[in-house]
């Protein structure tokens, strides 16, 4: 019998409850005419997972599958699925926001918005052995990707990808060459993709972190360089790494919050951009008068749209960008120690990229390999 993982509700407040993980025994699905079967090989997490088993997340679902990032195989296909025949066997990445079709502001219609796991905006979640989609709702999964890596893109790379491309150089990805980006806790799944992408457009990435074994592992991913944020003084440390003949940042992918527009406003140029993705660290962060002088550009950026999310997918594969995997629980759903050990991992702070469950090994039912 199939699994899905969901999360089971217990009494507690935000912030202070943790939901426990609850392994489900769901039936095979059945795919309609216009629908696809897609059987999941990996998932992984992403922040907001941790979130929602702690309840501080938005429009949480007890009754549908966690995760929001996954990799399958196409395994059954409806009768009136154009070209149905040719997807069968096809290895797919899912997309992991629904009801956000193309516009550059935001969904078109913010309130059916929402990302797929444990969400009340889609009964799809990843940590699943199947899912039922259409085939807007999967892109081809690049062929240089093991299902591992695939599966570790999704979200993350979809987030940084509207932050870097949309929000700070206005769809002028050539515009990024040379440019000095700082992108911090580079430990973070959305900030690899970023330093991925940034550096693969030619700009000089510079980072921070907690641990300084990953500012070293950063700078072997093509970062220019790294410092700590738990030093007092990381913002004039990161001043003497800019060259003399650009000494300045022109822009900031954050997902932290915290003091870093307090901190990143120094070494901004005039206008310079802070693209916020998130606030880890708290749900609100200082806005300076320093800030105002320099007329630098907060931008606060989410994860993405449907076209967004084709365009990630197509230059992950054009530049051959393999996503970083932190570490595999391959125990797959049933071991719910091991998928509980990755959201400690992420508890702590200890990865470095995406944490990914195995679920399935693709020849099961493909014959490729993970
Ligand atoms: N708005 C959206 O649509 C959207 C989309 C994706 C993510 N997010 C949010 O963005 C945040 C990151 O997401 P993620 O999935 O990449 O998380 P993640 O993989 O769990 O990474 C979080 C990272 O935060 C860093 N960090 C912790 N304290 C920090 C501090 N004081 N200063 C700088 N960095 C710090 C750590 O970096 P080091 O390990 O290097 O120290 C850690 O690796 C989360 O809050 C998430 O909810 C929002």
């Amino acid at each position: 019998m199939p699994h899905s993982l969901t999360v089971t509700k217990v009494e507690g407040k935000p912030g202070q409850v943790y939901y426990p993980l609850k392994l489900n025994e769901v039936p095979r699905p059945k795919p309609g005419p216009k629908e696809v079967l897609v059987r999941l090989h990996a998932a992984s997490l992403n922040h907001r997972d941790f979130f929602i088993r702690q309840h501080l997340y938005p429009g949480i679902s007890f009754d549908h599958p966690l995760l929001s990032d996954g990799c399958g195989t196409v395994v059954e296909v409806g009768s009136e699925v154009p070209s149905g025949s040719l997807l069968i066997g096809k290895r797919v990445i899912l997309t992991p926001i629904r009801n956000w079709d193309s516009a550059k502001d935001g969904p078109e219609e913010p309130s059916k918005f929402g990302a797929i796991g444990g969400s009340v905006a889609s009964p799809i979640g990843t940590a699943s052995d199947y899912a039922l989609l259409t085939p807007a709702d999967f892109e081809p999964a690049p062929a240089h990707l093991s299902a591992h890596e695939a599966a570790a893109l999704p979200l993350v790379g979809l987030t940084a990808w509207r932050a870097l491309s949309t929000k700070i150089l206005n769809g002028d990805l050539q515009s990024a060459a040379g440019r000095n980006i700082l992108i911090t806790g580079i430990g973070g799944g959305v900030a690899l993709s970023a330093l991925q992408f940034a550096s693969a457009l030619g700009a000089n990435v510079y980072v921070t972190s907690g641990d300084p074994s990953k500012l070293e592992r950063a700078k072997s991913l093509g970062a220019k360089g790294g410092v700590s944020y738990r030093e007092a003084a990381w913002d004039k440390q990161l001043a003497a790494l800019l060259s003399p003949s650009r000494p300045y940042l022109d822009a900031v992918i954050d997902g932290a919050g915290g003091d870093v527009v307090a901190r990143s406003v120094r070494l901004l140029r005039p206008g310079g951009i802070i693209a916020v993705y998130g606030m880890t660290v708290g749900p609100k962060m200082d806005w300076v008068m320093t800030a105002v002088l320099k007329n630098v550009e907060l931008k606060g950026t989410t994860m993405g749209s449907r076209a967004e999310f084709r365009d990630m997918v197509n230059f992950v594969r054009e530049h051959q960008i393999r996503p970083v995997v932190s570490r595999v629980a391959r125990g797959g759903l049933a071991d719910i120690a091991g998928v509980d050990s990755l959201f400690e991992d992420m508890r702590h702070g200890r990865q470095f990229g995406k944490l990914v469950i195995e679920i399935s090994a693709p020849e099961d039912e493909s014959g490729a390999k993970l």
